[in-house]
């Protein structure tokens, strides 16, 4: 997720069991063949020889870009860096990126979305797999089986789908039985996406979307311990026990002790109180806390205050 997880996130989240992948936030290909210093810091995993998470959990690469040569050369730019697989991003809803031809953008047009994934997968054969991304549609559903197929026809091995349109942005609800649509259209496996915050709410998608698999975006982040969760149930059918204040502060405080090593403290503190603005929702502690914290400044003041009593 761009200016949320990055490498150190990553990290932190996959020090529990649960997630079968991660992915990096998104490289944004417009013409030019990018340096391989824009990969390494989206994506620093690539100086391992897999990339994956120190805890062993694989990290794709994700690609932004309308234009099949730039997206072919930038596929094999990655593939030269050492990644181990590519997904193609055709869901993001930010009005700048749109206006310049990227992200749900190519929606409005299935043949130019099959022609970016068909230019990814023949740079890299069969060396790399590709997925692919998408939402809804633009501003309705039309194009949506379209675009799905078009993904798949391009070559990608995998489609992950956001229940909602680009025009629909992040407001509930996400239509999970939509994606069930698309996934019996499909040859290849569909991941559900979209408003998995609990659970529960983990089950209602897997049953309306009939999708094996989810993909977590700020569920994940507002509950460290989700993806942990949903995988201890299917291996005891038992629930983990509810995620506190003090499991959010130990993790929050590990992120900042790592994030100082490579940012400015003043960042840290924006990276920080926008973590705790994404734990508000599934906590009312968090709540509290956040308007507390919100206005304090200094790195180690509010690194302190994450455990002071309230
Ligand atoms: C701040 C923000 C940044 C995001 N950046 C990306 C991105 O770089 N690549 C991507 O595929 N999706 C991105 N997304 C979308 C999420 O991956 C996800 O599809 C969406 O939030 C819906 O899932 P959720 O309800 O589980 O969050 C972003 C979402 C947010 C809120």
């Amino acid at each position: 997720m761009e200016g949320v997880i990055d490498a150190i996130t990553r990290d932190l989240l996959t020090r529990q069991p649960g997630f079968d992948w991660t992915v990096t936030e998104f490289v944004r290909v417009v013409a030019t063949c990018l340096p391989p210093r824009t990969f390494l810091r989206h994506c620093p995993e690539l100086a391992t020889p897999a990339p994956c998470t120190p805890s062993g959990v694989p990290v794709h690469l994700q690609l932004l870009g309308s234009d099949p040569k730039a997206l072919a050369d930038n596929a094999r730019q990655a593939l030269r860096l050492g990644a181990s697989s590519l997904d193609l991003n055709f869901g993001c809803p930010t009005k700048l990126v749109n206006r310049h031809d990227g992200g749900a953008s190519l929606l409005r047009e299935p043949h130019r979305l099959q022609a970016a994934v068909a230019a990814v997968s023949s740079a890299v054969g069969d060396t790399l797999p590709v997925t692919a991304k998408i939402r809804l549609g633009f501003a309705d559903r039309r194009l949506v089986l379209d675009c799905a197929r078009a993904a798949e026809d391009g070559g990608a091995q995998q489609l992950v789908v956001h229940g909602r349109t680009r025009n629909e942005g992040y407001r509930p609800p996400a239509h999970w039985e939509w994606i069930g649509r698309i996934r019996r259209h499909l040859t290849i496996p569909v991941v559900a996406n979209g408003d998995i915050w609990t659970l529960e709410d983990y089950w209602k998608a897997r049953t309306l979307s009939g999708c094996r698999d989810v993909m977590l975006g700020r569920g994940a982040l507002a509950d460290p311990w989700l993806a942990a969760r949903i995988h201890h149930w299917h291996a005891t059918g038992e629930r983990l026990p509810t995620t506190r204040w003090h499991n959010r502060a130990g993790l929050l405080r590990d992120f900042a002790a790592l994030q100082r090593n490579i940012h400015s403290n003043k960042v840290v503190v924006s990276l920080l109180k926008q973590w705790i603005n994404h734990m508000r929702g599934q906590d009312s502690e968090a709540s509290r806390r956040f308007d507390t914290l919100k206005r304090i400044t200094d790195l180690d003041r509010l690194v302190g205050a994450l455990t002071r009593p309230l």
